[in-house]
């Protein structure tokens, strides 16, 4: 399989390891930024640009859309419109309108569309869709996402303000939310109805990013969902006490299913844990699926999915549906309550 990239940023990287890890082809990586298209490339052994369109005029079996949100609405269009297969990272597009037009374009071009929720991949989560089918009627549920205040990278932060000044930043509820509402959807199906509260920083740390994003679902199958996501400097809390405190639950009268997802950089040295309380049996089922990378098996599945087979990858449809969730949860939570920034501290 060739592959071709675009964006060499910090996900690339990722990206690029796992394309030659499988010996597939790395063939060319575009980014606008010349310093990083050709550090990454030389690393990797491929070819580089700084033209996009360069990049979508040369045939590859699939492309990979790995740029900032904000641009993956314009960048994914350009490459269906090409006639490629996609990789688009996640989320989808940074609005429900953007999404449901790229759907519609995936319909059109009829080229091979993947979302990259990786997290799916995971054969501990494959095991997870066992147990929440054991848990009788769903009636409750948690989607928890808490990672400890990343204070080393507000340098980041600010560069990349200073860049790109008018780009929206999103926060963890964005970034992170988005991979466990994806599996929220997947496993208690649509939501029906959304009340929400937010909290954002005033200009300083993160403008308009969220420090918390916090939901109340009530989803068609009849169960209500808590969803809470937030930057806490919390560094000893989660499964692992590492911080990373980021699970989803689901409740019912017969049973508990847990999916316990782990720190997105590090799949191949954690793996997530899926446990099961089954009432009948008063007994508690736990399962550890291994240290696999999450980026290789996303890379597997979209080989088998090109070569016609079934695969647990996110469509188009899917990812727009967690946009659409993500556009819902911010309209219902109105305006945010805003607190400090704490960039001067
Ligand atoms: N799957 C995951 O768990 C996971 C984890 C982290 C990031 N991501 C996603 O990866 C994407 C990229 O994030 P990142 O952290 O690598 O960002 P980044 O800022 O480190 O890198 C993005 C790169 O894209 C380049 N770029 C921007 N617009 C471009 C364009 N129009 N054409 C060509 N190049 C362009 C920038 O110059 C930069 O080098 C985001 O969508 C993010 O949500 C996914």
């Amino acid at each position: 399989m060739k592959v071709n990239l675009i964006g060499a940023g910090n996900i690339a990287e990722y990206h690029a390891r796992s394309i030659k890890a499988l010996g597939y082809e790395l063939g060319i990586i575009a980014d606008f930024n010349e310093k990083a298209a050709k550090a990454l490339a030389e690393k990797y052994g491929s070819r580089w640009t700084t033209s996009t369109d360069s990049l979508l005029s040369e045939q590859a079996d699939l492309v990979t859309v790995a740029v900032p949100n904000a641009y993956h609405f314009v960048v994914a269009s350009a490459a269906l419109s090409s006639g490629h297969a996609v990789l688009c990272e996640k989320p989808m597009t940074r609005s429900a309108d953007h999404s449901k037009r790229l759907v519609e374009l995936v319909k059109q071009t009829g080229c091979p569309f993947f979302v990259g929720y990786m997290k799916r991949m995971h054969p501990t989560v494959q095991k997870f869709a066992d147990f929440s089918s054991r848990i009788g009627q769903m009636r409750s549920g948690l989607v928890r996402v808490y990672h400890p205040m990343p204070r080393e990278s507000w340098p980041m932060i600010t560069e990349q303000l200073a860049k790109f000044p008018s780009t929206p930043m999103d926060g963890v509820f964005v970034n992170s939310g988005s991979h466990m509402l994806d599996l929220l959807l997947k496993f208690a199906g649509p939501v029906k109805k959304v009340m929400a509260a937010r909290m954002q920083y005033e200009d300083g740390c993160y403008p308009k990013a969220d420090k918390l994003a916090h939901a109340l679902l009530e989803m068609e199958n009849g169960a209500t969902i808590v969803v809470e996501c937030g930057w806490l400097p919390l560094s000893g809390v989660g499964k692992r006490e590492n911080g990373w405190d980021e699970l989803l639950e689901l409740r019912g009268e017969s049973g508990l299913a847990t999916l316990h997802t782990t720190w997105w950089e590090r799949p191949q040295f954690e793996s997530p844990v899926a446990e099961l309380w089954d009432e009948s049996i008063k007994s508690k089922e736990s399962y550890i699926g291994g240290m696999i990378d999450n980026f290789q098996e996303e890379y597997r599945w979209i080989e088998k999915a090109l070569a016609g087979e079934n695969t647990p990858l996110a469509s188009a449809e899917e990812a727009y549906a967690v946009d659409r969730l993500i556009d819902d949860i911010f309209e219902a939570a109105g305006v945010p309550i805003h607190v400090e920034g704490v960039l001067s501290e």
